[in-house]
């Protein structure tokens, strides 16, 4: 058992709260309805699907105080060290009166069963706070996360529009009027030091530094490190995992930088999806499109870059467009950092190029150059907030005579892990950009790939799928439209 040292110290509203012995899984939801009878979040799906649970929780970022939506159901009390959480009852003014969001909802209808309710609210407070005059293409994204039942959306998405306007500065507003004080108190909140609690047998930890990380994975190496918990939240409420101990990493300042260099950009492990959206986005923005259908908002907010490359989930979205554009992930350890391309660290289902000992630092992503030819194709039952049941990335560059000089194909979905499509990219390299190239090469899937049937889709629909996508991309690459693509499911 591990040695208690120091406490979790947050805001929670307009309380301090101190914490000095908690269970490593203790969600935030059980801490907010059980120990403080904050009702007003709700429990619905308990991983991260439906919203009901939506609070915000604020941090310090670059000396920037900024609130992001979370599904407070997978998100961890051990992680929240020198934040600001910001639940629904914290809204209304002392005397009742709603503040502007709630009285949008009220005035547009955007109410019935009034289950979902507190959780649109909070999502669309992140927005306001986050965001001046959003549109409805904001709005829409931002509600991505939160699932109703009753009202069909519409009075919803209006009474959002209705406030969109109301300016965050405010001085009703609770968050604005002490934005000076919380920063003072998440502030003096931080420290260097690691923080380690335990209940019972169980520990958890929570290092202040990247070598403190190191040095704790030396001596703990079978210890599970959470970064956005958007996974690992699902083992504990999903599948009632007792983990121990735990190293939370979801606040080293270290990990969350993305750092541009002439030859490409550099994202920490510990960068949320929607940290390194504006990046992604300008540089690859067919990635950026892939990032906008990755969860919705609060799982944007939570999960992480690292996460994805770490759990090495063959369904897993950012690594079929990392391997096509020629990632490398950066490994670190007590004994210092070493890197892999991305493509090798994916070894078979379940196995990482990753020792004992080891955390994922960084993803090193070269740049594209402009006159590559770059997609990803994202395959799911539903377009927002599903995970994928193939999700395909095409890179190739062509000669002035139209001839494939360069081609990386990669996919997810299609084998027990991501992995490129070396037959079909041998098919293709050195030949005429042409549909007679194309048709000839996508019999060469069937050398790369023999998918699995499962409840996302049938092994022959993942295989017709990926045949056709590589059409698709051959068409947009020609101009051509893409509705020409015909589906034929024959097995
Ligand atoms: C509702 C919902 C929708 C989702 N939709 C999608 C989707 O559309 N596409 C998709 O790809 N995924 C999706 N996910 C899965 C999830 O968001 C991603 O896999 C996410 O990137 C995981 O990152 P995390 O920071 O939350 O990881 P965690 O849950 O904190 O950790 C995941 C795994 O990685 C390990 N780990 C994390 N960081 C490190 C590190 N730096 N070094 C070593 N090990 C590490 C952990 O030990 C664990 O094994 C969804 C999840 C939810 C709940
Ligand atoms: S209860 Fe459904 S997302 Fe948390
Ligand atoms: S109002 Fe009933 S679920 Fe949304």
């Amino acid at each position: 058992m591990t040695q208690s040292a120091g406490s979790i110290r947050f805001i929670l509203n307009d309380r301090d709260i101190t914490v000095t012995s908690v269970s490593p899984t203790a969600t935030l939801l059980d801490f907010l309805r059980l120990e403080h009878r904050l009702t007003g979040t709700k429990e619905g799906c308990a991983e991260g699907d439906c919203g009901a649970c939506t609070v915000l929780v604020g941090r310090l970022a670059n000396g920037e105080l900024v609130y992001e939506s979370v599904n407070a159901c997978i998100r961890f009390t051990g992680s929240l060290n020198a934040t600001h959480v910001v639940t629904v009852e914290h809204l209304a003014a002392k005397d009742g009166t709603l503040h502007p969001i709630q009285q949008a909802m009220v005035d547009y209808h955007g109410s019935q069963c009034g289950f979902c309710t507190p959780g649109f609210v909070m999502s669309l407070y992140g927005l306001w706070l986050s965001k001046d005059n959003p549109g409805r293409a904001d709005i829409e994204k931002t509600l991505q996360g939160n699932l109703c039942r009753c009202t069909g959306y519409e009075p919803i998405v209006k009474a959002a529009e209705a406030v969109a306007s109301a300016r965050p500065d405010a001085l009703f507003d609770p968050i604005v009027k002490m934005r000076k004080e919380i920063i003072a108190k998440l502030a003096a909140m931080r420290s260097p030091d690691t923080i380690r609690l335990s209940d019972g047998d169980a520990s958890l930890i929570v290092p202040g530094t990247a070598a403190a990380l190191a040095d704790l994975l030396a001596d703990h190496p079978t210890a599970t490190v959470v970064a956005g918990s958007t996974d690992v939240g699902l083992w504990v409420t999903k599948q009632m995992r007792n983990l121990n101990p735990v190293i939370f990493i979801n606040g080293l300042e270290e990990l969350q930088s993305i750092h541009e260099t002439g030859d490409g950009i550099t994202i920490g492990a510990g960068v949320s999806y929607s940290a390194a959206f504006d990046q992604i986005s300008a540089r690859y923005p067919a990635f950026g499109r892939l990032l906008d259908r990755l969860g919705g908002e609060q799982v944007r907010n939570m999960g992480t870059i690292g996460g994805n490359v770490a759990n090495g989930s063959p369904i897993g979205d950012t690594p079929p467009p990392l391997i096509a554009l020629g990632a490398s992930v950066t490994l670190r350890s007590k004994s210092g950092p070493r890197t892999v391309p991305l493509e090798d660290y994916f070894i078979e289902y379940g196995r990482q190029e990753r020792k004992p000992g080891e955390f994922v630092e960084s993803i090193f992503v070269p740049n594209l150059p402009d006159d590559d030819h770059f997609a990803v194709y994202k395959i799911s039952k539903r377009r927002d907030e599903d995970i994928s049941a193939l999700c395909g990335a095409f890179r190739i560059a062509l000669d002035g005579s139209n001839q494939v000089t360069m081609v990386r194909i990669a996919f997810g979905g299609m084998a027990g892990t991501p992995k490129r499509a070396a037959n079909v990219e041998a098919a293709l390299m050195g030949k005429p950009w042409s549909e007679e190239t194309i048709k000839a090469a996508q019999a060469a899937f069937e050398a790369d790939y023999k998918p699995l049937t499962d409840w996302r889709a049938t092994a022959a629909y993942r295989m017709l799928a990926a045949k056709n996508l590589l059409l698709r991309f051959f068409l947009e690459t020609s101009g051509e439209k893409a509705e020409l693509v015909r589906f034929e499911v024959t097995a």
